[in-house]
């Protein structure tokens, strides 16, 4: 294992299994874990909004026994004075074992971990990546479908600015027989550098279209997205684009039956909430998995067996 993880593609194959065989005994035995980080401190450092991530990184360390602290948004701390990242990162390694950090700046976890000791965890960096929600994603998958490998996956919305979508296509560049059906309007189709960088050197299969409903019957995984409205640069454009995918009951009639619905929520309307009484809804239960991830990867970090 690596000593932070700010890229999904830090991780090898064999690590990402363990992690998620680790996940899987938690879910089984959790009481063996309840003391696994007596004494151990994360720190949340959370310059951007987030629900789930947040809480569940802080879930899952209470869980393991550890505390927490943090801030939740960066007014509340001396960022608002001008402290930078790196300032701010090695004054709460004198008061942590390891750092969960959101901000909207691409690189920002990169720099902090570069500056401390501790591990530094990306808890997402602006619309670059997010290889814990990408964890949680795999998880998810693996504990719905019984497999990583051979599947289908449809990736629905803004899949610009999405970085939960990025971050997701290399990680299943480690597994076989793959194939993504990518589903956008032009305006918010993967960068370029992502469509070289990732698809193209991971040699990664995948096809484009602007019609979900035409690529609903081919797939095994329905990957939803909400339309990033703060990374858009005017209002207009998302006024357009946000209500370009809306998913109804009759969207699905020419689903597979065992198809898997996941969305990394937040969801604004591109789910109707009807669907989420269907059994391959898996997005709540997604969040859940979220916490024994990040329980996993907590206790590999700080090398706690
Ligand atoms: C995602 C994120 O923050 O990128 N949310 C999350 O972490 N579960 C997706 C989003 O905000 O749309």
């Amino acid at each position: 294992m690596t000593k932070d993880l700010i890229d999904i593609l830090q991780l090898s194959r064999d690590d990402i299994d363990a992690l998620i065989a680790k996940a899987g005994d938690i879910i089984d035995h959790p009481d063996a874990y309840a003391h696994k980080c007596d004494g151990k401190k994360l720190a949340t450092l959370f310059y951007e909004p987030s629900t789930r991530t947040r809480l569940s990184f802080e879930s899952a360390m209470y869980e393991l026994g550890g505390n927490v602290i943090g801030f939740s948004s960066a007014t509340d701390s001396s960022v608002s004075k001008g402290e930078s990242v790196a300032d701010t990162a090695r004054t709460v390694e004198c008061f942590a074992d390891i750092i969960a950090m959101r901000h909207p700046k691409e690189g920002a976890p990169y720099v902090a971990a570069g500056k401390v000791d501790i591990p530094v965890v990306n808890a997402g960096d602006g619309g670059h990546n997010h290889p814990t929600q990408t964890l949680t994603d795999l998880l998810t998958i693996s504990r719905e479908k019984g497999r990583l490998s051979d599947m289908v996956i449809g990736c629905c919305g803004d899949l610009k600015f999405g970085r939960t979508v990025h971050s997701l296509l290399e990680a299943m560049s480690r597994y076989e027989n793959v194939r993504f059906v990518l589903i956008s309007p032009e305006e918010l189709k993967i960068p370029e550098h992502v469509r070289t960088e990732v698809l193209e050197k991971g040699n990664i299969a995948f096809e484009e279209t602007d019609s979900l409903e035409n690529a609903m019957p081919k797939l095994d995984v329905l990957y939803m997205t909400r339309v990033q409205r703060e990374r858009f640069f005017n209002e207009a454009d998302y006024l357009r684009l946000k209500d370009t995918y809306i998913l109804t009951p009759d969207k699905l009639e020419h689903a597979k039956e065992d198809l898997s619905i996941l969305h990394p929520l937040p969801r604004v309307n591109e789910i109707s909430v009807e669907i989420d009484k269907d059994p391959r809804a898996c997005y709540f239960r997604q969040v859940l998995y979220g916490k024994y991830i990040r329980m996993a990867l907590i206790l590999s970090l700080l090398g706690v067996d």
